[in-house]
This record gives C-alpha cells, structure tokens and sequence, in this order.
C-alpha cells in the first residue's frame, strides 16, 4: 500500500560553472497500485525527480509524500532500478537477487523460494547460479528486475531499466514487467525513452518538457489490462503514442 505526491517539487543542482535548474514546479500524485511513466527529454530531471523520490538526493522546493508522509531520507521499502544498475559480477544471479535481502539484514532463507520464483517468471530459473560474465545483456537486465522486486517493495523506481537493449528483447521484458506488475499490482513509475512502452505499460503518462522540466500533460490510457501485445496495434494505441509523440515534434 502506498501512494506518492509531488507538490511543486523543484531541483536546482549547484555546481562550479553556476546553477544548474533541473526541475521546476512539478506536482502530480500517483495513487496505490498505479503504474505512471515519466516521459521528457534528455535532461529534463526525470532520474533527479526518481532519485529525490528515493530519498537519494535532496529536493531544492517543495514537497514529496509517500503515504501523506514527507520524504526525508532513503526510502528503503522502494525497490529501485537505475539507469545504469549493474550486477555484481563475482555473485552468482540468485546471490545477486538476493542482495537486497543481505543488505537489509533480512534472512536470506526466507527470501530464497521468493527469488528462484521471480527468476522463473522471466525464464531465468535454470540460470540461478550461472555468473553475470555468462549471461547476456537481456539476461542480466531480467535478473536486476527481480532483485528490484525480491523484497517485496511497495513502490517500484524504475528508471530506463531496459535502456541498451536490442527491440526484440526489449519487448519481451516490457511484457515481463507488465505481467509482474498485473500479479503484485504496486505503485510504479517507469522513466523511459519510448513513448510506446510508456502507453503499453501505464495507466497514466506523464510528459515533462526540456530543462528546467516541468510537466506538460498527463495523459490516461484508457485501455484495459491486461494488455497483450497485440494492444500495440489498435488504432485507440496508435492514437495515444501519436498524440504524446506531438509534444517532443520541434
Ligand atoms: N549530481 C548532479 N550534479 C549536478 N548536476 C546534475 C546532477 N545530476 C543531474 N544533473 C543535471 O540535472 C539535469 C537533469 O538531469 P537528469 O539526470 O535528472 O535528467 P534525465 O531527464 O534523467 O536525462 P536522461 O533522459 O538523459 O537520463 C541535467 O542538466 C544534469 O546535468
Ligand atoms: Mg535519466
């Protein structure tokens, strides 16, 4: 159970060369169990705003609530994955999964069954004690999504977790994460480049403009779930990617 609100969250970040205006007057909520995507342009402080969510890095205005409580520091019942989160290549991928459980001084015993079941639902049970070094890049992306949700967040942060992959297998983790997230039904936000992902997986988008980002639109799509792959080429989908696809148009 868990609901986020942004109210005219702002981020200017100081460095040596002058004040950086990352965000500007961003304010939305996002309700328990709801999957929201964050679109924008490079640079308009999409992985700040996750980042500020998380409790990661500090805000300059505003306020963010999780819960109706005040973000004040790291926010360790999120499960989080970054741009770039990689895996540690000396563990093993069920060692791997379960890191988050280590680290949070949990038992590991009790959260063994759980890990080998999510490595299942994305293929990868047959792999729990192969090393990152032997997997492909798909692979090791499917296995950073199961270590994001082995503690059983009650939000997921999810920023570009797909980011280098090739659209085949890009495909199959969007449905993946689809599936995932229709069994658990947890508050989410994905940040991602592709309009499309973002209409698939979402019950609302949100669409940030250039830096200083602040928001242009939220966008409901409007399409029941669960979504199979064949929603993509209806023509209300073709709408709603088009229609967002318009604002990023120069
Ligand atoms: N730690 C930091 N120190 C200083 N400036 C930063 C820092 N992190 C981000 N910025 C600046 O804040 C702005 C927003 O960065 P952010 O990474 O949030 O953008 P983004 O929307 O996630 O971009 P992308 O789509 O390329 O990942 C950029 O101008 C960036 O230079
Ligand atoms: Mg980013």
């Amino acid at each position: 159970m868990a609901s986020l609100a942004f109210r005219s969250v702002g981020k200017t970040y100081r460095i040596q060369s002058g004040p950086v205006q990352a965000l500007q007057d961003v304010s939305f909520d996002i309700a328990d169990g709801e999957f929201v995507s964050i679109v924008g342009p490079s640079g308009c402080g999409k992985s700040t705003l996750l980042k500020m969510c998380a409790g990661l890095v500090p805000r300059s205005d505003g306020d963010i609530l999780v819960d109706d409580r005040s973000v004040t520091g790291v926010q360790t019942q999120m499960g989080v994955a970054f741009q770039d989160s990689l895996l540690l290549e000396w563990r093993s991928v069920l060692r791997n999964v379960l890191l988050q459980i280590e680290s949070r001084k949990l038992r590991i015993e009790d959260y063994e069954q759980r890990a080998r079941d999510l490595l299942e639902t994305v293929g990868m049970e047959s792999f729990a004690d192969a090393y990152p070094g032997q997997l492909s890049g798909g692979m090791k992306q499917r296995v950073a999504l199961c270590r994001t949700l082995v503690h059983d967040p009650s939000v997921l942060l999810l920023d570009e977790p797909f980011g280098a992959l090739d659209a085949m297998t890009r495909d199959q983790l969007v449905l993946d994460l689809g599936k995932m997230w229709l069994e658990t039904r947890k508050t989410a936000v994905l940040v991602t480049h592709s309009i499309s992902e973002a209409v698939f997986l979402s019950d609302r988008v949100v669409v940030m403009s250039g830096r200083p980002g602040t928001i242009l639109d939220i966008v409901s799509i409007d399409i029941p779930h669960p979504r199979g792959i064949a929603v993509r080429e209806s023509p209300q989908f073709v709408e709603y990617v088009t229609s967002i696809g318009r604002y990023f148009q120069s």
